[in-house]
């Protein structure tokens, strides 16, 4: 039974609960983790007595302003224009209904009214959290922090983080760190989450199995602009993680009878480690995709490794038809197709087929396209603007810049203002024009420079202006029109790799590219930090040409197919140089891919190993379990010497029947669940076969 000052909100798995505080007028977590956790003494209480700070500064609060919380990390700083900084609140009243509650905080002095919102997402382990701030008084108040909310997890003697880290060509690198004293933050200045970190961190205890079952706490946040994440070691035991937008361009303004809501803060948790946490947001993002999860993720085609910027209609015909003929549903042109894009230095902003590279017409190399039997996709990189361009030369106005001061370029490029309503109304005219003439069904929506000089000239001070959240409000309301308005249109999020993968985007996008690299072993790294936090059928990913672009190391054809296949294959090699009998390997692993996707795309994953293991894998269960498909890879040497001495390689599966049997449709052996469980898969690596796909059906 809820009281009146403790509410538990439950998911399909866990509770989550919350009551005011017996020290002051704030919201504390009581408990979060399995269902019934909550059912005794708070972990979470204290001792109350620690000497030199005040309760607030080691309570673990769901949220504190700085007036209130006045030494450790508060959630949210505000102020009125020359007056002192901070925020002093009562309780002002909760609302609770099934799956949600609202907590209410006010500040009459200031004019500040703070709304802790809690949701439960429905068919999920998931939480989410905001904040909604409005501004009761009479005059403008400046946020300089306004996050959206905070999640304090037990720490005895510590927890380890883990997080997901790299560079452009290396993202969703999974890193560890132990957190025992001090802060650690992660985050991003660039208008977009970046590839730096993803907007996404676990908390385990720093004792829990490294890569096994033990109470896992996730974060991650909705914002595809400014954001951090900041895990605090408390005065109280306990470590504190809280997340949010960052006003990177001074502060946030809030107007009078305005209410700004901070973006949503997902929060999950697993008993079952990393691993059973990446189950719970795979989960999340399906629910994310919404009606669109059962639209089949067609094999693409995608020239821009084979041919980059020089794109001609008879090479890419060619490359279309070798693409059908091994088994490809859908072609994409990428970068290039357009006027004044003969390289990178020119072209964008300007969205008209060139027509010396169609000179029968785009209209009829589309056609032709899709007289092979694939769907058509294309391109584009709405945000851009290069200043050659025909777009620039009449909109100089339409980028960012600060007044009197260079603009700088980052690829050649520049950034559009999105924030404008009339910049945004151009890409949205832009694409519908290019979507209604020609029968496109794919989109692959690119970004490439992050904002640097962010000022809208004539405007005022970008401190007054909130750019950040202009372009977000413009970026996702022109992904949604292409949702409503060309509903058959499947959509592509890219930025430069994964430079924009987050909650919101993944919403209105049906997959995203997690890196331009494609190099296999590289690739595989990649998949398997984003498969912690994303979903496999969002996960986009290319065979290419051996060696890669990135990384020489030796790696089969099966090898690349295979990690490919892990989420939602596409081709990039140039098929023109693969001879016969290569072009019929990949048709086969097309055809066997086309076989299990369903399974890939909809039933439940778990990560088998590392690729630090000489053999690592995922293993795919169907929802009604009557398949498992396991990918499986061997990530050792393969120079002839054996890979584990003396002993076949072996991938110990998981979350079987150990009374039941399987059967691997391939090979024709039989195992049992208990086999499979206690030994593992067996397999025999060879430079040759260095990867395999198995298919288990239960019998
Ligand atoms: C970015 C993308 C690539 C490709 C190029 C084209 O780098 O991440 O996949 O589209 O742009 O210029």
């Amino acid at each position: 039974m809820n009281s009146p000052r403790r509410w538990t909100l439950r998911t399909d798995r866990t509770s989550y609960t919350v009551r005011l505080s017996a020290d002051g007028p704030w919201a504390e977590l009581d408990a979060w983790g399995p269902l019934g956790a909550e059912d005794g003494p708070s972990p979470l209480d204290w001792s109350h007595r620690t000497h030199f700070i005040t309760p607030a500064d080691a309570a673990p609060a769901e949220y504190l302003p700085s007036g209130l919380r006045p030494f450790t990390g508060a959630d949210l700083v505000a102020a009125r224009p020359g007056a002192e900084r901070g925020v002093w609140w009562e309780f002002a009243g909760a609302e609770e209904a099934p799956g949600s509650l609202r907590l209410a905080f006010a500040d009459d002095v200031l004019g500040l009214r703070t709304v802790l919102c809690y949701a439960v997402v429905p068919g999920t382990d998931v939480l989410l959290r905001w904040t909604e701030l409005t501004c009761t008084g009479e005059e403008t108040l400046r946020l300089e922090r306004l996050d959206s909310g905070a999640v304090t997890v037990p720490a005895a003697d510590g927890v380890r983080l883990t997080y997901l880290t790299g560079q452009w060509s290396q993202e969703f690198q999974r890193t560890r760190l132990d957190l025992t004293r001090g802060t650690f933050t992660m985050g991003s200045t660039q208008g977009v989450p970046g590839h730096a970190y993803a907007p996404w961190l676990a908390v385990q205890d720093r004792h829990a199995p490294e890569d096994g079952p033990a109470p896992t706490y996730g974060v991650a946040l909705a914002w595809p602009g400014n954001w951090h994440i900041t895990a605090e070691a408390e005065p109280g035991g306990t470590v504190r993680v809280r997340a949010g937008r960052v006003p990177h361009e001074g502060t946030v303004p809030l107007a009078p009878g305005d209410t700004l809501t901070t973006p949503r803060l997902a929060c999950a948790f697993s008993s079952e480690g990393l691993d059973g946490l990446a189950r719970v947001w795979h989960r999340y993002e399906r629910h994310l995709s919404g009606e669109r999860l059962g639209r089949t993720r067609k094999v693409l085609y995608n020239s821009w490794e084979a041919t980059g910027f020089d794109v001609e209609a008879a090479g890419q015909l060619e490359l279309a038809k070798a693409a059908a003929d091994i088994g490809a549903e859908l072609f994409v042109v990428d970068d290039g197709w357009f006027t004044g894009r003969a390289d990178d230095t020119g072209g964008l902003g300007d969205w008209y087929p060139d027509p010396a590279a169609f000179p029968r017409g785009f209209g009829r190399f589309v056609e032709d396209v899709r007289g092979l039997g694939l769907d058509f996709g294309l391109w584009v990189e709405p945000e851009a603007v290069s200043p050659n361009s025909r777009l620039y030369a009449e909109h100089p106005d339409w980028v960012y810049r600060v007044d009197g001061r260079p603009a700088r370029l980052v690829r050649n490029q520049l950034l559009l203002d999105l924030g404008r309503e009339d910049v945004q109304d151009f890409v949205v005219s832009t694409l519908d024009r290019l979507l209604c003439e020609y029968a496109v069904s794919y989109l692959k929506w690119d970004m490439n420079r992050p904002p640097t000089e962010r000022g809208r000239p004539g405007a005022g001070p970008a401190d007054r202006l909130d750019l950040d959240a202009g372009h977000v409000t413009g970026y996702l309301r022109i992904l949604d029109h292409l949702r409503t308005a060309h509903p058959q249109v499947t959509v592509e999020g890219c930025a430069g790799g994964g430079g924009r993968v987050e909650h919101a985007t993944l919403a209105r996008t049906d997959v995203v590219w997690p890196s331009d690299n494609t190099a296999p072993l590289d690739r595989l790294r990649i998949q398997f930090g984003f498969l912690h936090a994303h979903a496999p059928h969002l996960m986009s990913s290319w065979v290419t040409d051996a060696p890669g672009v990135f990384d020489p190391r030796p790696r089969s054809l099966a090898f690349r197919f295979v990690t490919a296949l892990c989420g939602v294959l596409g081709i990039g090699a140039d098929l023109r140089t693969w001879g016969p009998a290569r072009r019929a390997e990949a048709a086969r692993w097309i055809a066997r891919y086309k076989e299990v996707r369903e399974v890939v795309h909809h039933g439940e994953a778990r990560l088998l190993g590392t690729p630090d293991d000489p053999t690592c894998g995922v293993q795919y269960d169907a929802q009604d379990g009557a398949r498992t498909v396991v990918a499986a890879f061997g990530t050792g040497r393969l120079d002839g010497a054996p890979l584990v001495p003396g002993r076949a390689a072996r991938l110990r599966l998981r979350g079987l029947d150990p009374a039941a049997r399987y059967h691997d449709t391939a090979s024709a052996a039989t195992y049992s669940g208990a086999h499979l469980l206690h030994y593992g898969l067996p397999f025999a690596w060879t430079a040759e076969h260095d990867a395999d796909l198995v298919v288990l059906k239960r019998q």
